[in-house]
């Protein structure tokens, strides 16, 4: 439970805010690469932390993310040619490239130098892997883009995705840092079909937690009950300001995790957000498993099942085999946190033990803000080039020997391939998807 005061703190995100100018300290997902995809290709219109903007890729291949409104006298830059290395306004011509210089003014005398007095709000891009990211802080103190082993993977062996979630940004980043509800939410019915044996979060619902803050956020591990003498350690990663990294992948040859997801939760506005759901693999090819999500979005970005279609939901299904009823660890994602509201009053909640990652979650970012409030640097903000190295934020999922206290304290520092790792996350059909839901 929060104050109202600590809720508003945390979820207002537009410029002037406490959470709003925090996040422009960093690099943030704006769009998908395949918005813009090639030289002088159409304008996209790009909301983001209440914002409006357009982005658009120049004759060169760079990329601009201008206020959408032109500097002359408003009118929208969506709908203006992108031609010569710039964006020029349908109104009276004036053209921008993509740091907002002012490169021409038809509509003045030939020889006015009116466009060197005005410059027009833009913001630096940064495109990997399909995802543009975008800065939209103070241009000296603009950061490095974070040292990710994902950002060096092969883009053909990654997938990405985008859709929009009709709520506040932290209820969809909270989903992400709870690991109970995967035992529910992406369960199927209990007593309905056997079990498998290696299906833990099933078997055992209420894990245990073990939450370290670290240089990027938080690690947060749930420990449940496994075998004899071993216990299932989920780690996920919440990365600051606004993403998690999440054990999603099936096994290599060695058992290992082939890569795994990142989930963002990019705030449009106060009461929507983009989630981007990027992941990779260290070695196999892709499968259609990994990139499930694709069929559950539509060509806006909207999801297919929403709240105004009750998500879709199949009530034979949800008494026969699936704890919801609704297609789609996306939707069913989408159905807890947006049927909240768009914004959830936090002072009124009951919470349990199993809500631990989320009270660290809140905690540690109200501690950031205040810090940032105070004028310090909040944290994994990266400058120094020396140390910008963030392999260490991965996810992973695996058996490990219990301890005393029935958690492990070998996770944190050994490496997967040591742990006593078996093949928990298979990847099949649909329909089997209640041994899979591990995998969330
Ligand atoms: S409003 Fe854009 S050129 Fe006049
Ligand atoms: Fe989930």
């Amino acid at each position: 439970m929060l104050t109202r005061e600590e809720n508003e703190l945390l979820v207002r995100i537009g410029p002037g805010t406490p959470m709003g100018d925090m996040v422009r300290r960093y690099w943030v997902p704006a769009l998908l690469s395949d918005e813009i995809p090639e030289p002088d290709s159409p304008p996209v219109q790009v909301s983001l932390l209440g914002e409006s903007l357009v982005a658009f890729r120049d004759s060169t291949g760079r990329i601009g993310l201008l206020d959408e409104h032109c500097s002359h006298r408003g009118t929208s830059l969506f709908y203006g040619r992108n031609e010569d290395e710039g964006l020029r306004c349908i109104y009276h011509g004036w053209k921008f490239d993509v740091e907002g210089r002012v490169l021409d003014t038809p509509a003045e005398p030939p020889d006015s130098r009116f466009k060197e007095k005005v410059t027009h709000t833009a913001y630096p891009a940064h495109e990997v892997n399909g995802m543009v990211f975008a800065y939209l802080g103070p241009a000296h103190k603009r950061p490095l883009f974070p040292g990710y082993e994902w950002a060096d993977a092969s883009r053909s062996m990654t997938y990405v995705t985008k859709s929009l979630l009709d709520c506040n940004y932290l209820q969809g980043l909270e989903g992400e840092c709870d690991n109970s509800h995967t035992s529910f939410l992406h369960s199927g019915v209990r007593g309905a079909t056997a079990v498998a044996a290696d299906n833990y979060t099933e078997k055992d619902r209420a894990p245990r937690y073990q939450i370290e803050a670290t240089d990027f956020g938080l690690s947060l591990q749930a420990i449940r009950a496994a075998e004899s003498g071993l216990s299932y350690v989920r780690t996920t990663r919440f990365l600051m300001p606004l993403s998690a990294n999440v054990p999603v992948a099936s096994r290599n040859a060695e058992g290992d995790l082939d890569g795994f997801e990142v989930h963002f939760y990019t705030p449009l506005d106060d009461s929507r957000t983009w989630r981007f759901d990027f992941g990779f693999r260290r070695t196999q090819p892709l499968t259609e498993h990994d990139v499930h999500r694709r069929s559950q979005i539509g060509p806006d970005f909207r999801r297919i099942r929403r709240l105004d279609n009750h998500y879709l939901q199949d009530r034979d299904l949800q008494r026969s085999i699936d704890f919801t009823g609704i297609q789609d660890f996306l939707n069913e994602d989408a159905c807890a946190t947006e049927s909240m509201g768009p914004i959830v009053d936090r002072s009124r909640e009951h919470l349990g033990a199993s809500d631990q990652g989320v009270i660290a979650l809140r905690r540690f970012l109200l501690d950031a803000i205040r810090a940032h409030q105070h004028g310090e640097e909040p944290p994994h903000i990266v400058k120094d080039s020396t140390l910008n190295d963030f392999r260490h934020s991965g996810a992973t999922a695996g058996l490990v020997e219990s301890t005393a206290n029935g958690a492990s304290d070998l996770v944190e520092s050994a490496r997967l391939d040591d742990l006593n790792t078996v093949a928990v996350e298979s990847h099949g059909s649909s329909r089997s998807r209640r041994y899979t839901h591990a995998l969330e």
